[in-house]
């Protein structure tokens, strides 16, 4: 059932939408049954995850992938993320015949432990998942997302839905439904709305096929747990020495998960030295970092700043981060300064989409 756009779900308190022909709905075994017979029909639908929201297609359906880079403006030589509901079906999206025993041994060890969350593993691909899946590549990323109404979904339409995170290409992913109405909205069959998402940061990618271990994209999974299970792991992107020395220079790192306002990452150091401009914002990591700038700084009253987690928290710090910036990034601002957080944990997630969000 369609509702008015505007209209206020009283015993929710919450105003949903629609668009014209875009169906915006909150999560419930009807409006999922409902997305299920939109993928089997080759549409698409916006659907919530713990990481972020996706937007997914039916795997197997060419066409339907295809809408996904049309829709999002996505190069296709960026390949999707396959998600699965349950371990089992593995074999129909993998080609397991391919994966040799003492990666089958890893790659169960991840699963057994890690799955459903937040971990994509690259494996190669059974002949089923159509090529613009996987940008042609041999291989496809697999994750099943430890989210309820995700499985539901996944479940009751093929047992495989492609779904990259539900943004334009290039800018931040969404950790709200509301964030995918506002952007892709008119140009999708359905958006799920599952509220805000748990973790708030993308899945970790990581390559197994290879002879060695590589982790292609940090994210909710952290490199500890991967590394406590199968041993130690390469990065493939990551120097440490990226977070030590300050600001990094702009231009130099590949644009992506970034806000239209214009965004710089730094150390605590350089920040909490960092006089107050109008028309800026300040992000700090915890209340500790903030409390050295407004003594050593005296902002006035009016200063935008906000603190990704009061404690400290890594684990609170991820789930707020595309959340604070998309927040930040309606206030018409003129930049938005960043620090950087810790480099352990999911502070290499954090980091990583600093890096890339920097302008
Ligand atoms: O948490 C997530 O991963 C979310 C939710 C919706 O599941 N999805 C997501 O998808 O972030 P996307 O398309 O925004 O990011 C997928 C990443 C890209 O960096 C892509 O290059 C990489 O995974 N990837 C996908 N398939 C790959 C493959 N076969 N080999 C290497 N990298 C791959
Ligand atoms: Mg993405």
């Amino acid at each position: 059932m369609l509702v008015n756009r505007g209209i206020i779900d009283e015993q929710k308190n919450q105003i949903i939408y629609s668009h014209k022909d875009m169906k915006y709905l909150p999560v419930s075994n009807d409006s999922i049954k409902q997305a299920a017979e939109i993928l089997l029909a080759g549409g698409l639908v916006a659907f919530p995850t713990e990481t972020v929201y996706g937007l997914g297609a039916d795997a197997y359906n060419a066409e339907a992938l295809a809408k996904i880079f049309e829709v999002k403006e996505r190069p296709r030589f960026d390949p999707l993320i396959v998600h699965i509901a349950s371990i089992e079906t593995l074999e129909d999206v993998a080609d397991m015949s391919l994966v040799e025993k003492e990666t089958r041994e890893k790659l169960f060890a991840l699963a057994e432990n890690l799955w459903p969350g937040p971990l994509s593993i690259v494996l190669p691909k059974n002949k089923k998942i159509p090529g613009i899946a996987t940008a042609g590549l041999a291989t496809a990323a697999i994750r099943f997302p430890d989210h309820e109404a995700a499985q539901q979904l996944i479940k009751l339409s093929t047992g495989a839905i492609a779904a990259p995170s539900a943004n334009r290409f290039g800018s931040l992913s969404p950790t709200r439904a509301e964030h995918v109405r506002d952007t892709l909205g008119d140009k999708i069959d359905l958006v799920l709305d599952g509220g805000p998402t748990r973790v708030g940061l993308e899945s970790t990618v990581l390559d197994i096929t290879g002879g060695t271990l590589k982790i292609l994209r940090h994210g909710g999974t952290t490199k500890e747990a991967i590394e406590n299970l199968i041993g130690r792991i390469q990065d493939e992107f990551v120097s440490e020495d990226d977070c030590n020395g300050g600001m990094l220079s702009p231009g130099q790192l590949k644009s992506h998960y970034a806000p239209k306002t214009p965004l710089c990452v730094m150390t605590q150091e350089i920040i909490t030295n960092l006089i107050y401009e109008k028309d800026s914002a300040f992000l700090f990591f915890s209340a500790e970092s903030r409390e050295k700038w407004e003594k050593a700084l005296k902002p006035p009253k009016s200063a935008v700043f906000r603190v990704l987690s009061e404690s400290g928290n890594l684990i609170e710090a991820a789930s707020r981060l595309f959340e604070t910036l998309h927040e930040l990034d309606k206030c018409s601002l003129l930049q938005i300064f960043v620090e950087y957080a810790p480099q352990i944990g999911l502070g290499e997630a954090i980091n990583d989409r600093l890096r890339r969000a920097s302008s």
